[in-house]
């Protein structure tokens, strides 16, 4: 039985390229939030060759979405950890309005509700390069861009000095306008869905990445006061 919480439950919603992790990883640094990436949870699903894994690999390098139920039930999971009580930032669930019901009903039976919901609003032009350009650290997965972000000193991490650098698989650019076409079908509703019930702010995420945190923070400000 998880204790009930009155932390925040944001989400952050976005097209590939956002600015999601970026900006979720920040505000866990800001606000001691903790963020629940399900694209970061897939991918570490398939790298151990769960059952979980071997069903979503081929479909996230095609761009599409991995089916409601594989993805809910990693999420339910991992809410279920002690340490959301602390209060999280949603990055890249819910993708699907099946989702976004599920995500009510989990909530619901933790005795909490989204506080929030962000839209980071981009063109669609300016993501395939930002993509292009992303790669992470291979250590603590910290985020950087081959023009926008780069590390103090080429090559080692800023945030844990490591030396590894790696590239995501589905960052191609055939890939990326399949990633985009999934979104807008599928995911940009959810921005209705959460206006209808009051929780949507919208920021303008073509702004640089220091710009938008800010922006950004003064929402998290407001929703958590
Ligand atoms: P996921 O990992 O969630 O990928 P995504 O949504 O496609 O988002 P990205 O991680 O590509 O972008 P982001 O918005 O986080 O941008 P970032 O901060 O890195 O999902 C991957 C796959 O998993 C999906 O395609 C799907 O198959 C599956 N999946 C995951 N969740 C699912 C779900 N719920 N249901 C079904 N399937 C699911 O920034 C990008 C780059 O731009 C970085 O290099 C960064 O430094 C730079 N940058 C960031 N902000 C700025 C800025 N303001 N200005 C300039 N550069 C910037």
């Amino acid at each position: 039985m998880t204790a009930t919480t009155t932390a925040p439950v944001l989400i952050l919603l976005g097209p590939p390229g956002a600015g999601k992790g970026t900006q979720a990883r920040m505000l866990e640094e800001d606000f001691g939030l903790i963020q629940l990436s399900t694209g970061d949870m897939l991918r570490a699903a398939v790298a151990a060759g769960s059952d979980a894994g071997r069903a979503a690999k081929a479909v996230m390098e095609a761009g599409g979405l991995v089916s409601d139920d594989i993805v809910t039930a990693i999420l339910a999971e991992r809410m279920a950890q002690p340490d959301t009580a602390k209060g999280v930032i949603l990055d890249g669930y819910p993708r699907t309005d099946v989702q976004a019901e599920s995500l009510g009903d989990i909530l619901a039976r933790m005795g909490r509700s989204v506080t929030a919901a962000i839209s980071l609003e981009v063109d669609d032009d300016a993501m395939v390069g930002r993509i292009a350009g992303r790669y992470t650290c291979a250590a603590c997965g910290e985020g950087y861009h081959d023009n926008f972000k780069q590390p103090s000193h080429a090559g080692v991490c800023d945030k844990c000095g490591g030396t590894a650098m790696k590239r995501r698989a589905d960052d191609k650019a055939e890939t990326v306008r399949d990633r985009l076409m999934a979104y807008h079908a599928q995911t940009a509703p959810l921005i209705a869905y959460y206006e209808g019930r009051g929780l949507l702010t919208r920021i303008d995420a073509m702004d640089d990445i220091a710009a938008v945190r800010t922006a950004l923070a003064a929402i998290v400000h407001k929703a958590t006061a």
